[in-house]
């Protein structure tokens, strides 16, 4: 549970009280009285330290943010994409990728970036206005020609734009990483080993920046496998600790970019609880 969920907790049972002895259309007045004040009290809530991965509800009464993007060809990026756009917290999305994206919108700027290891002070700049990454660049080791550039693309890339934005501002940075990793790279388990350990490593060297930048708080989520949005109601339900849909990852993944989460490290079954809280989306 965060640090949010006690406020919450009582302002719930305050409307309980008051519900038995209400009409019914005083009754739909008071929801709505309810839900102005919950989002009033939510965005009240004291700012923490930014780089702080314990505190619950970062930047709370400052959510007007820009996002980075990374990944947005591909299949979750796209719908993070799509998500953000919409999104009403967030004002501008700067997606860098390698290739045309395709999308146009007033809330979009399109960057070709051919070299994802690298990134120079005018583009470094130019993001210094954005409050978080969302970074969904990536695959498994097997997708890559060779392990170098496996390596290369995964841990280089990622820890590459960290690095630069990490001594700016106050900044989430949302990495996409996946169930297994393996930080302390010593697992045997053949099965996607490179995979589970470099992206342990990647995930390492990001928290290593976060304590090196008390306002950079870095947050791994680690996804099983990740369903399409449309996809069979019943495989959701009988891998559900396992799998989760792309529409419920993309929407935490927003969600703690915006908000921040009390924890750097998100499990399959954390994504779920935290779209499902999320104030532009409802499971
Ligand atoms: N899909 C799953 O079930 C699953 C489960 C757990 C974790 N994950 C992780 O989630 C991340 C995203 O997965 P996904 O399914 O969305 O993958 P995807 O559809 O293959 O998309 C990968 C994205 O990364 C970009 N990319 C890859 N190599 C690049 C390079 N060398 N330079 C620049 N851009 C590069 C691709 O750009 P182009 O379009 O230009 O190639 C694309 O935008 C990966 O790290 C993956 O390991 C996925």
């Amino acid at each position: 549970m965060d640090a949010a969920e006690p406020s919450r907790l009582s302002e719930q049972s305050t409307f309980v009280v008051a519900t038995p002895r209400t009409s019914i259309p005083e009754e739909a007045a008071l929801t709505a009285l309810t839900r102005w004040v919950r989002r009033l009290l939510s965005r009240r809530m004291p700012t923490i330290g930014h780089g702080s991965a314990t505190g619950a509800r970062l930047r709370a009464s400052d959510r007007r943010v820009k996002i980075i993007l990374t990944g947005a060809t591909g299949f979750v990026g796209g719908e993070v994409l799509r998500q953000l756009l919409v999104h009403a917290e967030v004002t501008g999305v700067t997606a860098l990728t390698r290739r045309p994206l395709g999308v146009t919108h007033p809330k979009l700027t399109s960057v070709i970036h051919e070299d994802f290891a690298a990134y120079s002070e005018r583009l470094l700049a130019s993001l210094a206005d954005h409050g978080g990454c969302i970074w969904t660049l990536g695959g498994k080791a097997s997708d890559f020609d060779s392990p170098t550039e496996y390596e290369r693309v995964t841990h280089g890339f990622t820890v590459a734009l960290a690095r630069g934005m990490a001594p700016r501002a106050a900044f989430s940075f949302c990495y996409l990483s996946g169930m297994g990793a393996d930080p302390s790279e010593s697992g045997r388990f053949p099965w996607e080993r490179m995979t589970r350990h470099l992206k342990g490593r990647t995930e390492r060297d990001l928290a290593a920046l976060s304590a090196e930048h008390p306002r950079f708080a870095s947050y791994a989520f680690r996804p099983g496998g990740i369903l399409p949005a449309n996809g069979s109601a019943l495989v959701q339900r009988l891998l559900s600790p396992w799998v989760v849909r792309v529409d419920v990852l993309g929407a935490a993944m927003i969600e703690v970019a915006v908000r921040g989460h009390h924890r750097r490290t998100i499990p399959n079954g954390e994504i779920k609880t935290i779209a499902g809280g999320a104030s532009d989306y409802r499971l």
